[in-house]
This record gives structure tokens, sequence and C-alpha cells, in this order.
């Protein structure tokens, strides 16, 4: 079955590398647009997210994060670890059409972790610019992307919840 559902991005960060010693972790951010606090299983029993459970209650769970008023600042924050107004994305989302992406000289996490031989992989929405080939994911510390660069991805299987 599929339904129509909120936007969501995997980054997707491994490390491959035989240099990697001392077993560092495999790392998987999530990150979904318009997801409320009472919407996950492990805050809310009455909403049904077993393998989102699953997943956050063997890892990590970011729950003193605060985001921005919409996605792309909120995308960019989470990327860089910068404040939306020291990346000039606050204004909002970057439409289809605008001359503008993340800025270009701001290190992300995936680029990061590159340095620590992690392989980086992002899937999902982008939504930080496209406007030109060093704004896109794979320009910006990630050796694949698979998804969209802009707004939403209409339709994801419920299965993948
Ligand atoms: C938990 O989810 C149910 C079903 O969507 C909702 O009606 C309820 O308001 C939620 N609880 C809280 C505390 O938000």
């Amino acid at each position: 079955m599929w339904i129509a559902t909120k936007s969501v991005t995997l980054l997707l960060i491994f490390c491959t590398n035989v240099s990697c010693n001392d077993n560092p972790p495999n790392i998987v951010f999530i990150m979904m647009d318009d997801v409320g606090w009472n919407d996950v299983g492990y805050h809310n029993s009455s909403i049904s997210t077993p393998h989102m459970d699953t997943i956050a209650n063997d890892g990590v769970k970011l729950e003193s994060y605060y985001v921005g008023h919409v996605c792309t600042p909120t995308r960019g924050m989470f990327l860089t670890g910068k404040h939306m107004i020291n990346l000039r994305l606050y204004n909002g989302i970057i439409g289809g059409h605008d001359p503008k992406c993340l800025p270009v000289n701001e290190v992300t996490v995936a680029q990061k972790l590159r340095e620590y031989n992690y392989a980086t992989h992002a899937i999902g929405k982008w939504h930080l610019g496209y406007y030109k080939e060093e704004c896109l994911p794979i320009n910006r510390g990630f050796d694949t992307f698979f998804g969209k660069y802009y707004r939403s991805i209409e339709r994801i299987p419920q299965s993948m919840y």
C-alpha cells in the first residue's frame, strides 16, 4: 500500500575503508519534515511506527534538536551545525528556480565524515538548492544521491514506516 506522506531524507554514512580501525559505527541520520513530537510510536502509543521505533530505540534520538520554521533552513542547519541566520537560509524554502543554495563554502557533516573514511550516501529530498553543479549533494560531501532536489517525495510505501 502506498500513502501520501511527509518528506524523508536518509543520510547513510558507512565506514568502508580498511583504514577505518577501532570499529567506528555506521551512521544513519533520518530527517522527516513536518513530523510532530507525538507523531511517532515511541512518543505516542496511538501511532504505529514499529520500524521507526526500533531504529530510534537502537540509536540516538536528537530530542533537544531545534529546527527552522520550514525544511530548507532545518536541512542546512543539520548538515552544517550552523544557524540558519549564518547560512542566509532564513527566508523560507529555496524555490525551484531560485539561484540559491546551501552556501558552497560551508562544510557539511558528510564532508567531515569523509575525512574519516566514511562512505556517504543521501536518499530522499535535498531541497538545499540545485541551480549549479557545486550545490548538488554529490558536491557537498555525498558519494551518491538518490532522490529529488526539490520539495516533496509524493509517495513512499507504508511498509517503510
Ligand atoms: C497521539 O496520536 C493520536 C492519533 O493520531 C492523537 O489523536 C493524539 O492527539 C496523540 N497524542 C498526543 C499527546 O499528541
